[in-house]
């Protein structure tokens, strides 16, 4: 396998754009290339059957494309379909997903006691980082709620404004998430909305950005694997299994750069 592959990253849609945003700032030399399901967002709302026949043939696509490494950009798909990948790449392609990475990180900070969560409404149907935590550290309490308002809200440019501040707020304001002392952001869109989350905690409550967590944990598969490109990035590539203005436009606010969308449907 030669380094100066790409690496594969997908999403539901575009919400996993802040995760590559973030690869691309830790990993200059890198080249990406990005399928996002627009066809079929949200995956929040879809079966488990659904969103592994969606991740196959997306992971299909990356492996068609060369890929040295694909990364599953989306909670959603990390919670149902990672299994399911692993066996389907078996050893051709070593494949990442988000929630590993955030889980250890939060336990190697061996800080707290009562962890939230919040995501799609199929993440935390999963229960997927309560029984992660489980394994590794059964004293740790997880609190989940579903948030399904805040992905769709923060697609249509909803935040930083009265309306993202009632959503954000009256989830926040839950029992479930009382006397928390950190909160995992467990979708990849969420990370538009930290400041906001952050102000209605007032920094007594530890915000988890997973797209951070994942970027470095991400360089640090690279090396070990001794995949990392020490050589000039190629040009990125983005395709989107639908395509609407209102994509474009989104882009630049998860990504933080005017990119060009390429149309491509891969289910026949
Ligand atoms: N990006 C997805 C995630 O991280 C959420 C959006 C969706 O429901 O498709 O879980």
């Amino acid at each position: 396998m030669s380094s100066i592959l790409p690496i594969g990253i997908f999403d539901s849609g575009i919400g996993g754009l802040t995760v590559a945003n973030a690869i691309r700032k830790i990993l200059p030399n890198e080249q990406i290339i990005y399928f996002g399901d627009t066809a079929h967002m949200p995956y929040g709302d879809k079966s488990p059957e659904a969103i592994k026949f969606y991740s196959l043939k997306i992971a299909k696509f990356l492996l068609d494309k060369n890929c040295k490494l694909i990364l599953i950009a989306c909670n959603t798909a990390s919670a149902h379909a990672y299994h399911e990948l692993v066996h389907f790449l078996g050893d051709r392609v070593p494949i990442v997903n988000v929630i590993d990475p955030v889980v250890n990180a939060v336990i190697s900070k061996g800080k707290y006691k009562k962890i939230g969560v919040i995501a799609t409404k199929s993440t935390i149907r999963s229960d997927i980082y309560a029984k992660k935590f489980k394994i590794i550290d059964p004293d740790i309490e997880v609190s989940s709620l579903a948030t399904p308002l805040l992905a769709p809200m923060i697609e249509e440019g909803f935040f930083n404004n009265n309306i993202s501040k009632t959503v954000i707020n009256s989830y926040l304001t839950s029992s479930k998430l009382k006397k928390i002392d950190c909160l995992i952001l467990a979708c990849t869109h969420y990370p538009l909305i930290k400041p906001e989350i952050s102000s209605f905690y007032g920094g007594k409550v530890d915000i988890i950005n997973t797209a951070e967590i994942v970027a470095e944990d991400l360089k640090e598969s690279l090396t070990r694997l001794g995949l990392l490109n020490d050589g000039p990035a190629k040009r990125h590539q983005f395709f989107v299994s639908d395509y609407t203005p209102s994509f474009v436009k989104s882009t630049r606010l998860f990504f933080e750069e005017k990119i060009h969308l390429a149309y491509k449907p891969i289910w026949d």
